[in-house]
């Protein structure tokens, strides 16, 4: 969600911003902008659309100077237009601000600045901001303490970089519970809001935490608390190649990712699984290892795709380890009042590492002293570094708005997580070789459902015109139903709806008809035999079957209208190869629909507000 990027160096400088802007377009946006110096005074281009229409209003455009900030809106305040769009500027344009977040108390500032003879030409919680430091330039004539003290006036979550008149050879950036990435480069330096916008100049970054500062220069940068302490943060060296953030030939990120899974399975196993002991090993969790035996109790914490995957954490670990597990909404779980014990442990996934909510629920566990574990992808991002111990997915960058390799790797470490306790409890060393084996042979599997896609386009193309899907699974492949069409819903905007089969009879059976799709997920495993009858049922009411099933499923094969099909693997490894069909089927369905794949409307890759 919204992108920041500045830089202060000596590369020519609108094309630098405007690479950095398309790096984050994934994030999702709705308008752009950017501000540079020409002639000693701050010139601010913006618009609503794409990046592309920033780029064509600034490609004859040339920077006096090499420092300048440029950003992706996705509006929370004021409509999505030129004039809501970020940099916002003081009146006579002296200072030049982008912030990604949320001023929560932006309106009783803004009446106060009013007051006092200040004019606003937006309709957005930023410029209040802007404003608010410029008001305090005014007082104490020192940029950097300008920006101090205008940050203590407010409450909110903020990532800001912003240049100045006042010290034009200055960058200055700040953080609060919104990402802020420092790059650090040979006489160059970047802040920006996602590594992807950075690592083409540098691989060396810098975390901002929150409530702290930075202030470039082409030569030199600090770091500091807001309140004037500084920081000595280290550098880390950011393991992401340019190709990875690239199409590679796909036509789109989404299918790029989906092709990815054989390797991203691959990624998530590499040097974890030991066959031969029927066991895990998980650097990540050494300190908490006392924690985790002695658990009474798992709670397991997070959004969107994220949140199913968790559902069938939930499944494997209770039938692996027998420790109960319970599943929250991240949302739900920070503003309810949870109940938490001592010998409770939370975890928390997420692909992004800075969902709000996620980040908020982290917080509220934190501040109840219980022990969170985080099962994140992105490295250093602020759910990796808040929790008490973790363990990453490395699924690499994930750009598709729609999750998909993430999913498969998150559900990977959940399954290995849940063989490492239940190997700390009673799970037999047999049971844990069988399991650890399996698990290694899923890669292969991968692949070979995605040598042929062709069936599950011609069933996509079928039925592109269907107003509702319905998706359906028991057991471990009821979460995999709310992801399908959850992935349908995202890209294609057909409504679906996921539903344990057998509930179906108790409401949504009322909606089947000869226009429904129906979409079962019915792997052979213990509770099949259930699946056929709700088939059956769906039958019965003229209903369209699409059923995702094992391999040399004769029996499916005469009650469904398309069968796709799923190499065998244990039951509680179902999850990771049934998924796949459906990310394909939510593909194909919204590439026939012409729709925007990779950015779908509304959504925005990782949302950080609350
Ligand atoms: C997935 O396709 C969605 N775009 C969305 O539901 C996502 O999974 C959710 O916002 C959580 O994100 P996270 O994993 O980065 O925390
Ligand atoms: N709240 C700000 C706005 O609505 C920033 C939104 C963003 O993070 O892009 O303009």
């Amino acid at each position: 969600m919204c992108g920041i990027i500045g830089y202060i160096g000596n590369k020519t400088l609108t094309p630098l911003l405007i690479t950095g802007l398309k790096r984050m377009e994934y994030r999702g946006y709705d308008s752009a902008g950017l501000s540079i110096f020409q002639e000693g005074a701050i010139k601010t281009y913006k618009k609503k659309g794409r990046v592309a229409d920033l780029e064509a209003i600034t490609n004859e455009v040339e920077s006096t100077s090499n420092v300048g900030i440029a950003h992706t809106r996705w509006a929370t305040h004021g409509f999505p237009n030129d004039i809501n769009a970020h940099p916002h500027n003081t009146a006579n344009n002296t200072i030049s601000l982008v912030h990604n977040g949320i001023i929560e108390n932006y309106a009783s500032i803004k009446q106060k600045l009013i007051q006092e003879g200040y004019q606003f030409i937006s309709d957005t919680d930023t410029e209040v901001l802007v404003v608010l430091i410029e008001r305090f330039y005014n007082n104490v004539n020192d940029i950097e303490n300008a920006v101090r003290l205008a940050l203590n006036e407010i409450r909110g979550t903020f990532g800001i970089a912003l240049i100045s008149i006042y010290e034009p050879d200055k960058l200055i950036a700040a953080r609060r519970g919104s990402p802020l990435i420092l790059g650090i480069g040979e006489d160059e330096y970047l802040v920006a809001s996602d590594a992807a916008a950075i690592i083409e100049h540098t691989k060396n970054v810098v975390f901002l935490n929150d409530d702290e500062m930075a202030i470039l220069t082409k030569d030199s940068f600090i770091t500091k608390t807001i309140s004037n302490v500084q920081t000595n943060n280290e550098i880390h060296t950011l393991e992401i190649e340019l190709e990875q953030i690239e199409k590679g030939g796909f036509e789109h990120f989404m299918l790029k990712e989906i092709y990815e899974q054989s390797t991203t399975i691959t990624d998530a196993i590499r040097g974890r699984l030991l066959i031969d002991e029927g066991n895990v090993k998980l650097g990540g969790l050494r300190q908490v290892q006392d924690k985790l035996r002695n658990a009474k109790r798992i709670i397991i914490t997070a959004c969107g795709t994220s949140y199913n995957a968790a559902l069938v954490g939930e499944y494997l670990i209770e039938q692996l380890a027998h420790i109960p597990v319970e599943v929250e909404y991240a949302s739900e779980f920070r503003y309810r009042s949870p109940i938490l014990y001592e010998d409770d442990v939370v975890f928390v996934i997420s692909q992004s590492g800075e969902t709000a909510d996620t980040l908020a629920a982290v917080q509220e566990a934190k501040n109840r002293g219980t022990t969170v574990i985080g099962i994140v992808n992105v490295v250093g991002s602020s759910i990796a570094r808040y929790t008490d111990a973790g363990i990453y997915i490395h699924a690499g960058p994930e750009i598709g708005v729609a999750s998909t390799k993430a999913f498969t790797s998150q559900l990977t470490v959940l399954t290995l997580l849940a063989l490492y306790l239940g190997r700390m409890k009673n799970l037999s060393i047999v049971e844990g070789i069988k399991i650890a084996r399996e698990l290694s042979e899923l890669p292969k599997k991968v692949e070979e459902i995605l040598q042929s896609t062709d069936k599950i386009e011609k069933i996509a193309k079928e039925y592109s015109s269907s107003r509702n899907y319905l998706y359906l699974g028991r057991g471990f492949n009821y979460p995999v139903a709310l992801e399908g069409a959850l992935k349908l819903k995202e890209i294609s905007y057909i409504h679906a709806e996921g539903y344990p089969a057998a509930e179906m009879k108790h409401g949504p059976i009322a909606l089947i008809d000869e226009n429904m799709p129906v979409v079962f997920i019915a792997p052979k495993d213990e509770i099949y035999e259930k699946i056929l009858s709700n088939v059956e049922e769906v039958r019965a009411r003229k209903g369209k079957v699409i059923a995702i099933v094992t391999k040399n499923d004769n029996q499916m094969n005469h009650l469904a209208d398309h069968v796709i099909e799923i190499s065998e693997t244990l039951p509680i490894l179902t999850p990771i190869l049934s998924v796949i069909p459906l990310q394909l089927l939510a593909y194909f369905t919204a590439k026939e629909l012409k729709r925007d794949i990779d950015k779908p409307r509304n959504l925005a890759k990782s949302v950080t507000v609350e």
